[in-house]
């Protein structure tokens, strides 16, 4: 079920008609549904639920609002966090240290000495340097400091190219034929305990296979590790499940489906699983609302120009990403035209050639789907203000994030002395 339906003609998110969010914050805003959120998750935990206590930690690059963490917080979601300031984020949002994962092949000193002071489920190291650094570094704070190394399993995820991890080219984790050299040299180090193995092969999956492969290496390679005398307690199945955004394409495999494959192959691990989704809760729970500026003509189709831009959402620019678009409130009849954003760049685009709703200047639009990996991608190119976010929540809404404009941005910059002139 859709949490952005018509209703009497208007375009709502949950009980909030979207022209009364635009009226009152203004164009472009991110728009997210609570519930939306809330289902996913719950769908999700209820696809897992035959697993022994397994951690979801919602993937917090896909959505660090504050208070969507809030949100999903309170149902029980851990957090996956690649960065100092994203550990800072789930702490905020009220997410227990022991439910944060810490990924990411570029961990700093001073982000892993903050997350062993602040406590954390586990780091999933990238690489054994890494591992050296957190040894010194949880040696000189008198800790030990939980870990797993993520391995690489070589598996094309069939994703786009720019998101697709597990491939043994890509910098992510350690070839996964040198897991046990690793683990084995791990012994060596003081200050670290060994919990286990994690693999994240990329996001926008829309089959299940190569995952199944992902996991059923990492199987593998617990059960060679047990053999060598180390005690496995967890494995990181990480996240990437896809989502649909377009409509008119077969749906991506369900939660349901994930967790039924999941079951299967983990079967007598004695493990606890970890998750890392993050698309799969807030993708499909947010919309990018924009007004259409004016309509251009064009040489094959008209330009729909709108106020949102690359900056705003930088998926279709980046990955050629396909996002449904439709009026707000729709006046009947329909258009093929090509929609785009004011932004100085041939690839400022959302649409080519795309049958949709028939509108004029100053109608509202919405660019679905854009719940994750949209705002927290977002820029100021072009000196264009940060787009506000606002959460909506049956019929309560509130602006998450407030519009950051052009003269907070000119408050932060600073001309030097000697360059002003007399
Ligand atoms: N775990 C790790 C270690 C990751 O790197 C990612 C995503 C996730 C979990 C969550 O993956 P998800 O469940 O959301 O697929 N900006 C791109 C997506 C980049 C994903 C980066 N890593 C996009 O807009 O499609």
């Amino acid at each position: 079920m859709s949490f952005f339906q018509l209703r009497e003609g208007v375009t709502h998110c949950e009980d909030a008609p979207l022209p009364e969010i635009a009226r009152a914050v203004g164009t472009p805003v991110f728009v997210y549904s609570a519930n939306a959120m809330r289902a996913q998750a719950r769908a999700l935990r209820a696809a897992l639920s035959g697993l022994n206590d397994p951690l979801i930690a919602f993937a917090v690059k896909a959505n660090p609002n504050i208070a969507v963490l809030t949100v999903l917080a309170k149902e029980g979601l851990g957090a996956d966090v690649v960065s100092g300031g994203e550990y800072l984020r789930a702490r905020a949002a009220g997410i227990a240290p022991d439910r944060i994962l810490f990924s990411g092949v570029g961990k700093t000193a001073a982000e892993m000495r903050a997350a062993l002071a602040g406590g954390l489920c586990q780091f999933n190291l990238e690489s054994f340097p890494e591992a050296e650094l957190l040894s010194q570094i949880a040696l000189s704070m008198g800790r030990t400091a939980p870990v797993a190394f993520r391995v690489n399993p070589d598996v094309d995820a069939g994703s786009h190219a720019k998101i697709s991890t597990g491939a043994a080219h890509n910098k992510f984790g350690i070839p996964i034929g040198e897991a046990r050299a690793a683990c084995e040299a791990l012994r060596g180090l003081g200050g670290l305990e060994l919990k286990g193995l994690a693999v994240h092969i990329g996001s926008q999956l829309t089959r299940l296979a190569p995952l199944e492969t992902a996991i059923a290496r990492l199987g593998e390679a617990i059960a060679l590790l047990r053999a060598d005398g180390h005690e496995i307690s967890t494995a990181d199945l990480g996240g990437g499940l896809g989502i649909s955004y377009d409509p008119s394409l077969p749906p991506p495999p369900s939660s349901e489906d994930y967790g039924a494959m999941v079951a299967r192959l983990t079967r007598g691990w004695d493990v606890r699983l970890l998750f890392e989704p993050g698309r799969l809760i807030a993708g499909d729970a947010g919309v990018l609302l924009t007004e259409v500026v004016r309509i251009k003509a064009g040489v094959a189709n008209p330009f729909v120009i709108v106020d949102a831009a690359m900056n705003d959402l930088v998926r279709p620019s980046l990955y050629d990403a396909w996002h449904e678009i439709a009026a707000v409130a729709p006046k009947g009849g329909e258009m093929v035209a090509d929609v785009v954003g004011p932004v100085c760049e041939s690839g400022d685009v959302f649409a080519v050639a795309r049958r949709l709703d028939r509108v004029e200047a100053g109608d509202l639009m919405v660019i679905r789907t854009a719940g994750a990996y949209a705002a927290t991608m977002a820029g100021t190119y072009n000196s264009r203000a940060l787009a506000p976010e606002v959460l909506v929540d049956g019929a309560d809404w509130a602006i998450v994030r407030p519009r950051r404009d052009t003269q907070a941005f000119l408050a932060d910059e600073i001309v030097p002395p000697w360059l002003e002139r007399a």
